[in-house]
Formats: structure tokens, C-alpha cells, sequence
């Protein structure tokens, strides 16, 4: 795992757009995976941003995005399909068949979930997974106690998770969708590259459970200590609980310092 703090979450997002913006620039027809909630919207912004100033092409990427509600239209308000139109997908040039995002009822979920990780294998495995992690170390949807093996299907929210997402439902617990499809734990591990950003103090324990914990189902995230090939990007306020934070610093000034030298 790769750790790379930065003084703010304008930085840390500067640096996850200029990493995305290297891999599309080598690979047109890169398969990006997406993630929705607070913490990407500033990716996003820096890559439209890249695409209207520097002419960065998406016509060729494919996308897969982690997770939405069950139960609520594509077009709801606060649908993910909603969220990715309105801070992505709308202001770039991808076309709209490139992009996937679940879509399914409680009855038909299955056969779904099947074909959306046939559809991921067909588009030849994602390249970078984008991930946020809840204060309870979820990725995606998989809440505490999701397999580490698992893929994607239908699970049930938690109340923290309820709550923390209330307020894009008029403030409600009760009017947010109880269930969700989520690309499992499993599935994300199979991304070649996986990119958990996260920004602010609410975030620093789950960061230091996923980085510096055991192994465990209780932090989905902590799943991420065996992927091959891992960056956590995050702000100071969410790395203060970690133990290794000058480690992680002095290591990526050493790479950066390597990367000057050899350009
Ligand atoms: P956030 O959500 O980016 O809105 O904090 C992250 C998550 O719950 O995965």
C-alpha cells in the first residue's frame, strides 16, 4: 500500500486527477472504476477541468461504478445515476453506453449482478478503482462483516450508513433506500489499480483501521493491505491517527525526489 498525504483535500484531489490523467494518457481505452459521495466530486472537477482546458479524451473509457440504491429511479435526484451525469459524466466526452452503473430491482438483482461482473471481465478488468471508505471502513456498499471474497450483489445498509447519507434525503433516515448493489470486496480487489481517497478527521479512524489494522471483514477496506497495487490519497486531518504518517511522507518525497531525476 502506497500512502500519500497532502496538506488539503484540494491537493490530495489534484494529485488523484493527475494520476488518472497519466494512466488515460497511455491508455485511451482505459476501464475506470467510480464511486460516488462527497469525497470524488473534486476528482471529478479536476478532470472535466483537464478535458475543457487540455482537451483530455474520454471517448474511448469505459466505467463502472461501484454502487446504487435499489429502489429508486435513474433518475431520482439523488440516484448515483443522478450524481454521475451531474458531476462527471454530462461535462466530458464519454459516450453514454461506456457507462455502467447498477440498476436493478430487489426481484431481478441476481441475474444482474451476474452480468455486471461478466460486463466488467469483457471490458478487460478495471484499470483504476476510485474508492471513498466510510467512517466504518465500507467500500462501496460492503458494510462491516462483508465477505472479503464477496462480489457484486445486493446488501443492506447500516444505520450508520443510513444516517450518514440522510441528509441528501431531506434529512430523513427513513426516505434512504435500505438496500443498495454494490461491486463486492472481491470484485474490487481484481481492479489492476485501486486509488481510497479520503479527506477530514471523521475519516482518520477508518483510515488507521484500513491502513495500519488487521486484516478483518469488520473493515472492509482493511482488504485493500493485499491488493498489489493500492494508493491511499488523504488529507492530514484524515491520516492524524496514523502511527506511520512520517514513514509514508518520507517515502513518497524519496519517490518523488526519484522521479525528478529520471525526467
Ligand atoms: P463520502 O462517502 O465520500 O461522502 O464521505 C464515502 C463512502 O461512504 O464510501
Amino acid at each position: 500500500m502506497e500512502v500519500i498525504i497532502q496538506p488539503t483535500y484540494a491537493q490530495l484531489v489534484a494529485v488523484s486527477a493527475e494520476i488518472i490523467r497519466d494512466a488515460l494518457l497511455k491508455k485511451p481505452h482505459l476501464v475506470l472504476g467510480l464511486a460516488t459521495g462527497s469525497t470524488p466530486i473534486g476528482l471529478y472537477e479536476a478532470l472535466v477541468r483537464m478535458h475543457k482546458t487540455e482537451g483530455l479524451d474520454f471517448s474511448s473509457v469505459t466505467t463502472f461504478n461501484l454502487d446504487e440504491y435499489v429502489g429508486i429511479r435513474p433518475n431520482h435526484p439523488y440516484s448515483y445515476h443522478t450524481f454521475m451525469k451531474t458531476h462527471f459524466f454530462n461535462a466530458i466526452n464519454i459516450p453514454t453506453e461506456n457507462c455502467h452503473i447498477p440498476q436493478s430491482t430487489a426481484e431481478a438483482h441476481e441475474e444482474f449482478c451476474e452480468n455486471y461482473e461478466e460486463a466488467i471481465v469483457n471490458a478487460g478488468g478495471i484499470d483504476i478503482q476510485v474508492l471513498g471508505i466510510g467512517t466504518d471502513g465500507h467500500i462501496g456498499f460492503n458494510e462491516p462483516s462483508s465477505s472479503l471474497g464477496s462480489r457484486t450483489r445486493i446488501k443492506t445498509l447500516t444505520q450508520s450508513t443510513l444516517e450518514a447519507n440522510a441528509p441528501h434525503f431531506g434529512g430523513t433516515v427513513d426516505a434512504v433506500p435500505k438496500m443498495a448493489i454494490t461491486m463486492g470486496v472481491g470484485t474490487i480487489m481484481e481492479a489492476k489499480r485501486c486509488l481510497l481517497m479520503a479527506s477530514g478527521e471523521s475519516k482518520a479512524e477508518a483510515i488507521a483501521h484500513a491502513v495500519e489494522g488487521p486484516i478483518t471483514a469488520e473493515v472492509p477496506a482493511s482488504a485493500l493491505q493485499m491488493h498489489p497495487h493500492t494508493v491511499v490519497i488523504i488529507d492530514e486531518a484524515a491520516a492524524s491517527n496514523l502511527k506511520r504518517a512520517d514513514y509514508y511522507k518520507q517515502a513518497y518525497a524519496n519517490k518523488q525526489k526519484l522521479l525528478s531525476h529520471r525526467e
